[in-house]
């Protein structure tokens, strides 16, 4: 294991196994329609790679990228958009795809963002939730699974950059971002 790795929270299999029963029930509910799923930069690439390979309706993918809290590990509240999509969502079925849900700002504010340009439909995938941290109510359609407040990484989740190569989603030891959240 990575030095800089406290414990392992959900294995590669387990994960594997939810994503596959996410997008049996999201391909069941969009039965007849075609997705746009939007991933949003970067921690959502592992994730959105994985759904979108169990979805069997036709999906096409975008991406947005918002502003990170950078170095420090706590959302500051401001989001901005960094990345915007390549094309128009009006009238399309979309899928927003977080990797986590957190305070629940980043997603409150790109919900507003995506709604205001019209889709058919909007509704947010999100691997991890931890409800214990909300600030502002959000809405999650399809989630993953609800955690703890601890900090993970590993499945495209980073702490500064790093570690989203780790195939399992792991709990980051308190030492390496001591004093950044
Ligand atoms: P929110 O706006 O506070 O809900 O923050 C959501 C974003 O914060 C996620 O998309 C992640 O980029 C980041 N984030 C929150 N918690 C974690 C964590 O435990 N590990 C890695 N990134 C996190």
């Amino acid at each position: 294991m990575h030095p800089d790795i406290e414990r392992v929270l959900l294995a590669r299999e387990e994960i594997q196994e939810r994503v596959r029963l996410l997008g049996t029930q999201i391909s069941a509910d969009y039965k007849g329609k075609e997705i746009l799923a939007v991933g949003v930069l970067k921690g959502s690439v592992v994730f959105l790679a994985d759904l979108l390979r169990v979805l069997t309706v036709p999906v096409e993918i975008d991406f947005i990228a918002v502003s990170s809290y950078g170095k420090a590990s706590a959302s500051s509240g401001v989001v901005r958009i960094l990345k915007d999509l390549d094309r128009s969502i009006t009238g399309r079925d979309v899928l927003l795809v977080e990797d986590i849900v957190d305070t629940g700002l980043t997603l409150n504010y790109l919900k507003e963002h995506l709604l205001s340009q019209q889709p058919a439909g909007l509704r947010v995938c999100a691997l991890l939730d931890k409800p214990s941290r909300r600030r502002v109510p959000v809405e999650i359609d399809y989630l993953g699974f609800s955690i703890p407040d601890e900090f993970v990484v590993g499945y495209g989740l980073d702490y500064a950059g790093r570690y989203r190569n780790l195939p399992d989603i792991c709990v980051l030891r308190r030492e390496v971002y001591e004093g950044g959240r």
